[in-house]
């Protein structure tokens, strides 16, 4: 028995019959961290000396529509009131709207109504009982108001009440308090306190201490290395910005070289410049954040006139192009790029007459509706290899690579579409079972390579990085990773 067990169990002895509770021992002892007394009445507890009880409390309060029931009343009484003051011809769910209540009130609590007594006969509500119903929106009322002064033991609360809130959003939270007492045993009880003296023991073991002698016969203090203990908080990277690293890592090691580029582009150079016809669904409003403000950017002359020449005719690419006419106006917009695909091509432009392999990480925009899976803006991992022999096996084979060093070594990839690719795949990973789609790639098109002046096949791809982010950091949801939960993002993997 170590020192701080001899200390509770001399207190417990001076009164052995009596069940102590955390403050009792506290303030008997002298000791002030709570842990002392939860350590030490385990290792009590565990040589049979001590018995632990548990007892669990649940408290209930007001959640955040409690809070606003307490001033305004409940939904379904609000309602009632504003029914029950129109003449009966007039109580319909139109006239509700009328009356300034909205969709989202209306709805669940028409069903609110309904479950005490309201019914709806020919587009009319109608209360069965009008005092049944009074009664019913009273007692609710007033469970809520007992909550007022704040939470409220659920041993004093009406048990169908509390589960009637329950399942209502916001109105009521319930926490529970476990409190614990420690009582002797009777083994406990025949311990002799004259034996529970203070020890010396020995806590560390030295080289010093192992030089001498002292140790010899000595008390070692005995550490139990499975008793549960707080894991400390330190600083680490945000795991998005330590996933994007690691990519980065993988791509530096496969050869490659990093590039980047501005979130504000020219239309001519985000989608022109791409072959993506300017009739093309994606380049309307609904879908790219165009700006106001530049509202144009200029684009080198040069380029205007070749993708114009591609996109109507084709140019001397063997294509025939979209057969429309092309508006160097609309070339101009100034939007927030909504690929990656845009730095590969610029360099390109940049570099037409050097073999390059080039990969970037970056924010992309898009107006997306925000849910599980969707954010309006999110990052792609975009690449190319340019160079004369570059080939689809290549591509193929690069991507494998790429997933493979990121551990996920099954890939394949199923035929698709882009307007700048030809051939275009889709690129699924193998996940739990399931084929997972992380992205598009393909070899340029000659539209979109002669006019930026190189003369050799371009493998390239983008594939987002949520998606990848979502199945290494196992989230279900991806506005997880963006929410400042230090906690959660505390608890994700360490990449
Ligand atoms: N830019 C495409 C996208 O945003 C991906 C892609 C890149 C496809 C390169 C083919 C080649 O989905």
């Amino acid at each position: 028995m170590g020192n701080n067990e001899r200390l509770m169990l001399k207190l417990m002895l001076s009164e052995p019959s009596k069940k102590w509770l955390l403050d009792e021992l506290l303030s008997g002892i002298g000791w002030e961290d709570q842990v002392h007394v939860a350590g030490s009445g385990t290792a009590l507890s565990d040589l049979g000396l001590v018995s632990i009880e548990e007892s669990i409390e649940t408290l209930v309060s007001l959640g955040p529509e409690g809070e606003l029931a307490l001033d305004d009343g409940l939904l379904e009484s609000r309602l009632w009131r504003c029914l029950s003051s129109l003449p009966e011809s007039d109580r319909t769910m139109g006239r509700l709207f009328e009356e300034g209540f909205e969709r989202h009130q209306v709805g669940p609590g028409i069903g609110l109504l309904k479950s005490i007594g309201v019914s709806i006969d020919s587009g009319k509500l109608v209360a069965t009982d009008e005092s049944l119903l009074g009664d019913e929106i009273e007692i609710r009322e007033k469970f809520i108001s007992l909550l007022s002064d704040g939470p409220v033991s659920g041993s004093q609360l009406d048990e169908s009440m509390v589960s009637h809130f329950l399942g209502r959003k916001g109105l009521i939270a319930v926490e529970e308090n476990i409190s614990r007492s420690w009582t002797l045993t009777e083994k406990g009880s025949s311990v002799d306190v004259t034996t529970l003296g203070h020890v010396e023991m020995i806590g560390e073991v030295t080289p010093e201490l192992l030089q001498g002698d002292d140790w010899k016969g000595a008390m070692f203090k005995s550490f139990d290395v499975n008793s549960p203990a707080p894991i400390p908080s330190g600083g680490r990277p945000h795991p998005m910005q330590a996933l994007i690293e690691r990519i980065r890592q993988v791509f530096l090691e496969m050869g490659f070289s990093e590039i980047e580029g501005d979130f504000i582009q020219s239309a001519g150079w985000n989608m022109d410049a791409l072959y993506i016809p300017q009739s093309h669904p994606a380049r309307t409003m609904q879908d790219t954040f165009y700006l106001s403000e530049p509202k144009k950017i200029d684009v080198e002359e040069h380029y205007l006139d070749l993708w114009s020449k591609v996109h109507e005719h084709g140019h001397d690419t063997g294509s025939k192009g979209w057969g429309r006419p092309f508006d160097k106006d609309e070339s101009k917009k100034a939007l927030l790029r909504t690929h990656t695909t845009v730095n590969t091509v610029r360099h390109i432009a940049e570099n037409p007459n050097e073999p390059s392999r080039v990969f970037g990480i970056g924010r992309v925009f898009r107006q997306e509706t925000i849910d599980r899976t969707h954010l309006p803006e999110f990052h792609q991992i975009e690449g190319i290899i340019h160079e004369k022999d570059a080939s689809l096996p290549m591509l193929i084979t690069t991507l494998k690579t790429f997933y493979s060093k990121m551990g996920y070594p099954d890939v394949r990839v199923r035929p698709a579409y882009f307007p700048y690719t030809e051939p275009s795949v889709e690129v699924d990973i193998l996940w739990r079972g399931q084929w997972l789609e992380l992205g598009g790639a393909g070899i340029f098109r000659p539209e979109v390579t002669e006019p930026l002046g190189s003369e050799w096949p371009v493998c390239a791809w983008g594939m987002g990085l949520e998606r990848l982010a979502m199945i290494i950091l196992d989230l279900d949801d991806i506005r997880q990773l963006y929410q400042p939960d230090l906690e959660r993002l505390g608890r994700m993997p360490i990449l």
